[in-house]
C-alpha cells in the first residue's frame, strides 16, 4: 500500500517521506479500514521534529493519529462494525471510557506506533467510532485529536452552560473546534490571535470578540476589560511556556484553565499562584476516550455541526500540508486526502 513514513531519528519535516508497505489483513478482533482522510495536528510537525514526547523515532513510523475511511475487511469475532461501514479511529488505544486509565496510553501516529497517512490502518475494532452521516470524509477526519480535546476540556471538565465566558488562544485546530462548541453550548467566546483578518473569521463562527496578541502583549488584561472585569470561565491554554501564567490571569473566579498545548514550548511557564485567590483550577487534558468521541459525535449530529476545513492537499502533496501547517497559515484544521 502506498504510505509515508517519518524516519527513525527524524528531527525535522525532511524526515517524511513516501513509502510502500505490505497491505494488512485483519486479525480476528480487527477492522481494515480504506483511509479517504488524514487530519494533521500540530503533534504530527512536534514529532517529525523528534521533539514529541519520548524524543525523536528509534523506528519508521507511519505519521498522524486522525483519519476517517471505510471498513473493508473485518475479523472473525467483530460485531461492532461491518463492511462499509464509516469510521475513525481513536486517538489512544483501549481507552474506552471514564477516567485516564493508570498503564502508559499508546496513541497513533506517535512512536512506536504507526498512524494513519497510509492507504489502509487496521484498529482494534473497540478504539473506532462510527462517523456522523452528515460530514464528508476530510470533515470527519478531523474529529479523533482536536475535537474530542476541545470537547473533553469543555464539557466533561469544564461542564460549560449557556452564558459563561470561554477564551481560546489562536484559531488553530483545537481553538476553533472549541469555538464551535462553545457558541453551540450558548456561552460567550473570546478569542485571541495573530492576525485581524483571522480574529474576522471567528466573529464569523460566533465569537464574541477578539483580541491580537501581537497587537496586545497583555491580552489577559484585555480579556478582562472584555468581560468587566470577571474573566473567563474556561480558558483553553493551547499556547504553554509563554502563555499559561497570562492564561491564569485571564480565568474567572471558580474558573478553569485546561492545559493543552505547547506551541511555545514546556520550559518555566511563570507562577500558578494567580488561581489561588480565584480558587480557580489547572486542569491537564490529553485527548479523551472512546465514550468522549461518542458523546461529542452525537452532539455534531444532533446540530449538523460542520468542522472548519482550512485547505485539502492531495495525497502526493502530503509534505506541503506539513509545511502548511508549519507557516501557520491556517484557520482551523487541515486534511490530506488519500
Ligand atoms: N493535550 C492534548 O490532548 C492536545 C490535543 C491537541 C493538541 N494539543 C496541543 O495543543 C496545541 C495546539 O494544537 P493544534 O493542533 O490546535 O495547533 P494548530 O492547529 O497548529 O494551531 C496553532 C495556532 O496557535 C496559535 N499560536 C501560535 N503561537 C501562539 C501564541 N504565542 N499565543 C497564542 N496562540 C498562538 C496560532 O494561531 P494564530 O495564527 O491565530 O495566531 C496557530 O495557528 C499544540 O501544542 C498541540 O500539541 C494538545
Amino acid at each position: 500500500m502506498r504510505a509515508y513514513e517519518i524516519v527513525a531519528g527524524s528531527s525535522s519535516l525532511d524526515g517524511l517521506r513516501r513509502c510502500e508497505r505490505p497491505d494488512p489483513a485483519p486479525s480476528s478482533n480487527e477492522i481494515l479500514v480504506r483511509v479517504h482522510a488524514a487530519s494533521l495536528n500540530f503533534r504530527d510537525l512536534l514529532i517529525a521534529r523528534g521533539h514529541y514526547m519520548g524524543g525523536p523515532g528509534k523506528t519508521n513510523i507511519i505519521p498522524i493519529s486522525d483519519g476517517a475511511g471505510e471498513v473493508v475487511a473485518v475479523g472473525d469475532s467483530v460485531t461492532r462494525f461491518k463492511v462499509g461501514a464509516r469510521v475513525c479511529g481513536t486517538f489512544f488505544r483501549g481507552w474506552l471510557d471514564g477516567a485516564p486509565p493508570r498503564q502508559p496510553l499508546v496513541a497513533l501516529g506517535a512512536p512506536p506506533t504507526d498512524g494513519v497517512l497510509a492507504e489502509f490502518a487496521l484498529f482494534d475494532e473497540r478504539d473506532a467510532v462510527a462517523v456522523p452521516e452528515h460530514l464528508s470524509w476530510a470533515q470527519a477526519a478531523t474529529l479523533p485529536c482536536a475535537a474530542v480535546t476541545a470537547w473533553r476540556s469543555l464539557v466533561d471538565i469544564g461542564g460549560i452552560a449557556p452564558g459563561q465566558t470561554v477564551l481560546l488562544l489562536g484559531t488553530g485546530g483545537v481553538s476553533m473546534f472549541a469555538l464551535q462548541f462553545a457558541h453551540m453550548a450558548g456561552a460567550r467566546v473570546i478569542v485571541t490571535s495573530s492576525s485581524n483578518t483571522k480574529l474576522e473569521r471567528a466573529r464569523s463562527f460566533g465569537a464574541f470578540a477578539g483580541v491580537n496578541y501581537r497587537l496586545t502583549p497583555d491580552w489577559d488584561r484585555e480579556v478582562l476589560q472584555l468581560t468587566d472585569g470577571q474573566g473567563a470561565d474556561h480558558v483553553l491554554d493551547v499556547g504553554g511556556a509563554d502563555t499559561l501564567s497570562r492564561s491564569i490571569g485571564a480565568v474567572a473566579v471558580g474558573g478553569k484553565v485546561t492545559m493543552i498545548g505547547v506551541i511555545t514550548g514546556v520550559g518555566a511557564a511563570g507562577s500558578p499562584y494567580g488561581l489561588l485567590g480565584k480558587q480557580a483550577s489547572l486542569h491537564g487534558v490529553f485527548v479523551g476516550s472512546r465514550g468522549t468521541f461518542e458523546r461529542m459525535n452525537a452532539a455534531i449530529a444532533t446540530q449538523r455541526l460542520e468542522p472548519i476545513v482550512d485547505r485539502e492537499f492531495g495525497f502526493d502533496d502530503a509534505p506541503a500540508a506539513f509545511r502548511h501547517m508549519e507557516s501557520a497559515s491556517h484557520f482551523g484544521k487541515i486534511v490530506i486526502r488519500l
